[in-house]
């Protein structure tokens, strides 16, 4: 298959050049009609984050020189209008574009998940495994998939392919016919539909209990097992992927550690990661349903949901329909793995103290709280500039902070007013 192919190419020649990405311009409009596939960088030259994915999109321009994806970038404070063109919101951006579409990748930006991205993309949102051995081959490379096994006659077939369609930027999606699948999986019934992950195949069923009141159809019952089986048991969380995360509509539990340069976590933190992960593992059946499970490697995401400076290490627990969140009494590091068991029960049957929410005022101290961290982090790293920066009207430094943070957690919405006023 020339994805592998491809892939391992990529991994054996890791030279960089970054003469590799194309520098585009308002001409950008047209040239994309031309046709072809592009995977395009927004950017503006003062925002920290795109100075962090520089070398990062010259690693994915050079793996992705001699294949059929050109791959760019734009200047938005120099081309505004290809910005507003591509309702650009927040540096940087990363999209996939053909001559009519455009898909906005929203994972961890490192190299290998977008260029993961840009395969899926270029490819239809559900390929065929041919042998027995390539699927094998797929199992090395993709830690999580979902595959569809049998004719492609059906309405599981059908349902499977609108879904895959939908989240063709989100996910793998094969199809097999059952001989090869049958050669790694035991199958009771074809057609049939699995998630494989943590090196075990769990099947779809439909008639697992969702919302029994609501008469879901079938389609919808297989977006939402999809939705909710489309992340890995203990994922890090990202400011890139957290907010594909809260779309689960599960507890979200994060256990927070602090990672430096070289993404060492000190003894005593991975201690307790390594602990709550063995709490999932071993009770996967208990949570799954209603759990999603994650760690972040840096605290400004934790304690932007739970709006104060957290200890560390850390255990926040999100309700990601409410915008709630809980944090257990205990200090992390005194919980062995019964009481974190103990806490989450509490979570579940609503009787852990609850925080925050999605209320106003709280949306109004999430934002105050955010600027007010971006200002002492920037100030740290650069007095003058954030002297300067303090000195500019308001809306413009909320614009400019806001593209620093570059995702808006739980929605917390840009307003043009003093936070200062909101405070009380
Ligand atoms: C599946 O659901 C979508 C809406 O989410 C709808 O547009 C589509 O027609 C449905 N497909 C089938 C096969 O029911
Ligand atoms: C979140 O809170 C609401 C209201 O308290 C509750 O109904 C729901 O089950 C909670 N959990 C999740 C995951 O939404
Ligand atoms: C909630 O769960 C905790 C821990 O398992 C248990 O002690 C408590 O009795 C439960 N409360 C309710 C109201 O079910």
């Amino acid at each position: 298959m020339l994805f592998f192919k491809h892939f391992f190419i990529t991994y054996l020649f890791m030279e960089i050049s970054a003469s590799r990405v194309l520098e585009l311009s308002d001409r950008f409009s047209s040239i994309r009609q031309e046709g072809g596939y592009w995977l395009v960088k927004f950017y503006a030259p003062w925002c920290g984050y795109c100075k962090r994915l520089e070398p990062v999109w010259a690693h994915v321009a050079q793996a992705l020189y001699r294949s059929n994806i050109r791959v760019g970038r734009v200047d938005c404070s120099r081309f505004p209008n290809i910005a507003a063109e591509f309702k650009i919101n927040g540096f940087p951006t990363i999209k996939f574009i053909t001559p009519d579409q455009d898909h906005t990748f929203h994972g961890d930006q490192n190299k290998e998940d977008i260029l993961n991205f840009a395969f899926r993309m270029a490819g239809p949102p559900v390929q065929e495994i041919t042998s027995s051995e390539s699927l094998s081959r797929i199992k090395g490379v993709n830690q999580l998939f979902f595959m569809y096994v049998g004719r492609q006659d059906d309405n599981l077939w059908t349902s499977y392919l609108d879904v895959a369609s939908k989240m063709q930027p989100h996910g793998f999606f094969y199809f097999a016919k059952e001989e090869i699948a049958k050669q790694h999986v035991d199958m009771d019934e074809v057609p049939a539909v699995f998630v494989y992950k943590d090196g075990l195949h769990t099947f779809y069923s439909e008639d697992v209990d969702y919302d029994a009141e609501q008469n879901h159809e079938q389609n919808s019952s297989m977006y939402k097992w999809i939705n909710e089986e489309r992340f890995d048991t203990f994922p890090k969380i990202t400011k890139g992927n957290i907010n594909e995360i809260i779309k689960t509509n599960k507890y979200i539990v994060i256990a927070v550690v602090e990672e430096n340069k070289l993404q060492q976590i000190p003894p005593e933190m991975l201690e307790f990661r390594e602990t709550v992960e063995s709490l999932i593992r071993r009770k996967k059946d208990k949570y799954h349903k209603y759990f999603q499970f994650g760690w972040v490697g840096s605290p400004d995401i934790a304690n932007s949901i739970a709006m104060q400076v957290l200890p560390l290490p850390s255990l926040v627990v999100l309700n990601s329909t409410t915008g709630h969140f809980h944090i257990p009494e205990d200090k992390p590091l005194q919980m062995p793995v019964d009481v974190i068991d103990l806490f989450l029960d509490r979570v579940f049957n609503q009787t852990a103290p609850v925080y925050g929410g999605n209320g106003l005022t709280i949306r109004y101290y999430r934002t105050y709280f955010e600027i007010t961290t971006a200002l002492a982090n920037m100030w740290r790293g650069n007095p003058t500039l954030t002297s300067v920066l303090v000195g500019l009207p308001f809306s413009f430094l909320c614009f400019i902070l806001y593209s620093i943070c570059c995702t808006d957690i739980l929605d917390a919405e840009d307003e043009e007013e003093d936070p200062h006023e909101k405070r009380d």
